[in-house]
């Protein structure tokens, strides 16, 4: 399958050394997934096919792909790893869009608004269960512990969201989090298992450590995302955080400034959800006032410098440039 062309990134950011030096494997990955969803149940084929068809950046899989050529590993296991990760991952995005009452995903209408919510908890259920057989058919222990490990924690991130739901007064910690929980923790795992099929344990701990930090940003980029992208570039709707009472970190930080007015109109639209036509708009204003935005792209450049520093390292090579780059694409990333 071929990747979503990006869409005019506002900055000049791309992961291009990053796609061709994985090229080859990144296709491999993609041909396993599609097999894998091949179902005699015609409702599993056609919304696995509709959401893993529809694109996507294949980041997290790539992120595998590519720690293990940084660790100089030449043999097959990374490819099925690979695609284990991007399962997790999409079961995640079809129950998350549940959840979260999305209509929009990679540009397209979102599977529970094609096809219900019901079926599209079932067909992610059974996308984990593929993640499961896949790294099972590995049969390495540790592998077993991350991605189960994983997708514990990942669960466990998207219920303390929800229980962060409509309170503004969400705590930075806390809100840090849940992202390093509902995001970073499949960043992490998936860099982890390139240093583990390569047998380097000490990698292995660097590329986690890595991975944890790139999620936590491309997360903070995501929040910022929902407020300022363009949402033809984006491919999901602008706007689903606020409307849904999600408490994110340019709503954390401008509630904290913000004067007792402004208080009262993030408690009345947030905390009970009590919403008109034009409040998005007014939310916009007091984030910009505050500059909510700025605030968060600033710490998610912070941890991108930590993610520098767990790679620094690692001796130089085409896969550690590209995987620099990686980290300047998750803080100016459009989409
Ligand atoms: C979306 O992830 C979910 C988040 C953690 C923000 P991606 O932005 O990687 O989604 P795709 O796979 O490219 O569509
Ligand atoms: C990411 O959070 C969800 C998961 C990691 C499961 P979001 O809810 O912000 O992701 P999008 O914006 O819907 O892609
Ligand atoms: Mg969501
Ligand atoms: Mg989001």
């Amino acid at each position: 399958m071929t990747q979503t062309a990006p869409k005019t990134p506002t900055k000049s950011v791309s992961l291009d050394a990053l796609y061709s030096l994985i090229r080859e494997d990144l296709k491999r990955v993609d041909t396993l997934i599609l097999d894998r969803v091949k179902s005699e149940v015609p409702l599993i084929h056609d919304i696995a096919r509709h959401i893993i068809a529809s694109g996507g950046k294949r980041i997290r899989p790539a992120l595998t792909l590519i720690s293990s050529q940084l660790c100089g590993y030449k043999g097959e296991r990374h490819v099925a790893l690979a695609a284990s990760v991007e399962f997790i991952h999409t079961a995640t995005l079809l129950h998350d869009d549940v959840v979260d009452e999305s209509k929009l995903r990679r540009g397209l209408a979102t599977a529970n608004e094609l096809f219900g919510n019901k079926a599209s908890v079932l067909v992610g259920d059974f996308m984990f269960s593929q993640a499961f057989q896949l790294m099972v058919g590995d049969g390495n222990i540790r592998v077993l512990a991350i991605l189960s490990d994983a997708s514990a924690i990942i669960s466990k991130g998207e219920v303390m969201q929800l229980m962060n739901e409509g309170n503004p007064e969400t705590t930075i910690e806390n809100y840090l989090q849940v992202i390093s929980s509902k995001t970073a923790a499949l960043f992490s795992a998936a860099c982890e298992l390139g240093g583990v099929v390569a047998g380097n344990d000490q990698w292995a701990n660097l590329l986690h450590e890595f991975g944890s930090y790139i999620g936590i940003a491309f997360q903070l980029v995501d929040d910022a995302l929902d407020y300022a992208a363009n949402q033809e570039t984006l491919g999901k709707t602008v706007g689903d955080d606020f409307h849904e009472g999600k408490i994110t970190l340019p709503v954390i930080h401008s509630y904290s400034k913000s004067t007792k007015e402004e208080q009262a109109f993030w408690n009345r639209t947030l905390g009970e959800l009590e919403q008109k036509p034009e409040d998005f708009v007014r939310a916009m204003e007091i984030i910009t006032k505050y500059d909510g935005i700025g605030q968060t792209l600033t710490m998610a450049e912070y941890y991108c410098s930590k993610a520098r520093e767990a790679l620094a390292p690692f001796p130089a090579s085409p896969a550690k440039s590209a995987m620099l780059e990686i980290v300047d694409f998750c803080v100016a990333r459009a989409y």
